[in-house]
C-alpha cells in the first residue's frame, strides 16, 4: 500500500494535508493520533469510501474505487451499524453475499470465524442482544469473512476484554505468517507496541512520525507512550 502527498478536506476544513505513508505486504502497520487527527478520513481513503481531494493511493497494486482491489480488502468501521435483527450467522451470510461469495464458502467460513471470535455460543441470538465487545468480536469476523490480503481496521481494541485482546493480537500474528497486511488505528499504545512492525503517528492530518516499532523497545518502558508524548507535545496544529 502507498499513499503519495494525500490530502482531503471536508468544506473548508482540512482532515488530511500531505500524508505520504508506504506499507509492505506482510507488514503491521499501527495508526495513531489524538481525536481528529485524521485517521478515519485516512482508512475511508485506503478502502475507496472518500476520495482524496489530491494525491494518490494505491492499494494491492491497484486503485481502492476498482470493485476488483476492493474485494481484496477486509474492513472494520469505526462504529458498526448493524441491522439488530441479524444473528451473526446471518449478518456474515449478508455480507457474504453483498462480497459475492456462494452460500457453502460463507457457511464454513462463518463457523470457523465465528469460533475464532469466540462467538460460536451466541451465533444465533440477534446482535442487538451483543454487549459493545461482542459486536466488536462480529466486526472482526465480518472484516475477515472474503479472506482478505490487507486487513484495514479502525480501532480494532475497543471494547475488547483482556482475554479477547490477547486472541486478537495472536489472529493477527498468524495472519501475517500468512502474508497478509494489516493497517490499523488505535488508541491503544500498549496493543500497538506489542503487535506492531511499525506505527505513523497523526497530528492535525499530517504523519508527524514514521518507523519501525522494534527500535523502540529495550529497557522496559513504555517507550511507544514516551515517543507518542514527545512528537505530540512539539508545535503545530493538534
Ligand atoms: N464527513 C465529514 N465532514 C466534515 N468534517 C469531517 C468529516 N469527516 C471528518 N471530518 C473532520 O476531519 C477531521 C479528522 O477526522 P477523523 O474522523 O479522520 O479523525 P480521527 O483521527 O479518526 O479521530 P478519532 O480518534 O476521534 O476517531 C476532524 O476535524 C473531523 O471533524
Ligand atoms: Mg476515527
Amino acid at each position: 500500500m502507498r499513499i503519495e502527498h494525500v490530502s482531503r478536506s471536508f468544506g473548508g476544513v482540512s482532515a488530511v494535508a500531505d500524508l505520504t505513508l508506504a506499507l509492505g505486504r506482510g507488514e503491521i502497520m499501527g495508526f495513531l493520533g489524538a481525536n481528529g487527527a485524521g485517521k478515519t478520513t485516512t482508512i475511508k481513503m485506503i478502502i475507496g469510501l472518500v476520495r482524496p481531494s489530491s494525491g494518490c493511493i494505491s492499494v494491492l497494486g491497484g486503485d481502492p474505487a476498482d470493485s476488483a482491489v476492493r474485494a481484496k480488502i477486509g474492513y472494520m468501521p469505526e462504529i458498526a451499524y448493524y441491522y439488530p435483527y441479524l444473528n451473526a450467522r446471518e449478518l456474515l451470510s449478508f455480507y457474504g453475499g453483498l462480497c459475492g461469495m456462494d452460500g457453502r464458502t460463507v457457511r464454513a467460513r462463518a463457523g470457523e470465524l465465528l469460533e475464532t471470535v469466540g462467538l460460536a455460543d451466541a451465533a444465533k441470538r440477534p446482535l442487538k442482544t451483543y454487549s459493545k465487545g461482542m459486536l466488536q468480536r462480529a466486526g472482526i469476523a465480518q472484516a475477515l469473512l472474503n479472506d482478505p490480503d490487507l486487513l484495514v481496521l479502525d480501532e480494532p481494541f475497543t471494547g475488547l476484554d483482556p482475554l479477547a485482546r490477547i486472541h486478537f493480537r495472536d489472529l493477527m500474528r498468524r495472519l501475517r505468517e500468512q502474508g497478509k497486511t494489516i493497517f490499523f488505528s488505535s488508541h491503544e499504545l500498549g496493543e500497538t507496541e506489542l503487535l506492531c512492525d511499525t506505527v505513523a503517528i497523526m497530528k492535525g492530518g499530517r504523519a508527524v512520525y514514521q518507523g519501525p516499532v522494534r527500535q523502540l523497545a529495550g529497557n522496559g518502558e513504555r517507550n511507544l507512550e514516551r515517543l507518542f508524548l514527545d512528537v505530540l507535545s512539539k508545535g503545530g496544529a493538534a
